[in-house]
């Protein structure tokens, strides 16, 4: 596994120079409607990535966020996130990563997310624990919602349905240390699985944005379950995680 980590590990810090060295040349375009962005350095980002493992891996599946699958072999799949938080990134608002996990037989293997603007590189391999720029990481000991920092994000429709997170929003942010809204699913995880933040929720997702950080966050000792407690896994429709120790008491508020 450490060889394919390597390679993971060289790809993502060389798709991390690319994007930095493009910030001057992004030209924002919308997939649908007028707030669901993308730019060209997405789709650029992701050829290089895509490219690169193709090369290195020929048989493996790749699903990545702006080309879709690319099919082979089922045993071995690649999730690519070429910019989590493409917004944040659009505003030059440093909070967006890059996001790419290896999974083996439907098992999440390793997990990297950089983010070029911090230069921190989150990454895990599955039972070797979770490291931030190869130093472990581990989820933080506070026990009490009341003193936790929570972190939240809105699906892109939300402007459109009726379906709201911010009634949770505000009772959550009344009976914690706050809720922010940070606009990268990938480093939000990524933040409770550094012990930053306790705990996060966040519904219809797609497997991109999710795969890297939720290895992250498990190796990190933390808990990922539905809003019901029930099982998890990165197709599901909703997420919550946390550091396990307040797992409880935030679910009830969901
Ligand atoms: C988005 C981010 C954001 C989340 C959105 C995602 P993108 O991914 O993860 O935090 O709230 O639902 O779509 O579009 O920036 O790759
Ligand atoms: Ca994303
Ligand atoms: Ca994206």
């Amino acid at each position: 596994m450490n060889k394919i980590f390597n390679i993971a590990e060289e790809i993502i810090e060389e798709a991390s120079k690319y994007l930095l060295k493009s910030l001057h040349r992004k030209k924002i375009s919308y997939k649908s409607g007028h707030f669901n962005l993308v730019t060209n350095i997405d789709k650029e980002v992701e050829n290089l990535i895509v490219g690169k493992i193709k090369k290195s891996f020929p048989t493996h599946t790749i699903v990545a966020e702006e080309s879709g699958i690319h099919k082979k072999e089922s045993h071995h799949e690649w999730f690519i996130d070429p910019i989590d938080g493409t917004t944040n990134f659009a505003h030059n608002y440093p909070s967006f990563c890059i996001s790419i996990a290896y999974m083996k037989d439907s098992e999440l293997q390793i997990g990297l997310v950089k983010n070029p603007s911090s230069g921190e590189l989150f990454s895990a391999i599955k039972r070797k624990g979770a490291r931030l720029n190869g130093k472990k990481i581990s989820v933080s000991s506070i026990k009490k919602l009341s003193e936790s920092l929570l972190v939240t994000g809105f699906p892109q429709e939300t402007k459109k349905s009726k379906l709201s997170n911010f009634e949770r929003f505000k009772n959550l942010t009344l009976n914690t240390h706050g809720v922010r809204r940070a606009g990268s699913a990938a480093l939000d995880l990524c933040n409770v699985a550094a012990g930053r933040l306790e705990g996060y929720w966040e519904e219809k997702l797609s497997p991109w944005d999710v795969a890297a950080g939720v290895l992250i966050l498990k190796e990190a000792g933390g808990k990922i379950t539905n809003y019901k407690n029930g099982k998890y896994d990165i197709y599901s429709k909703e997420i919550l995680a946390t550091n396990g120790l307040v797992h409880k008491e935030l679910m009830s508020y969901l």
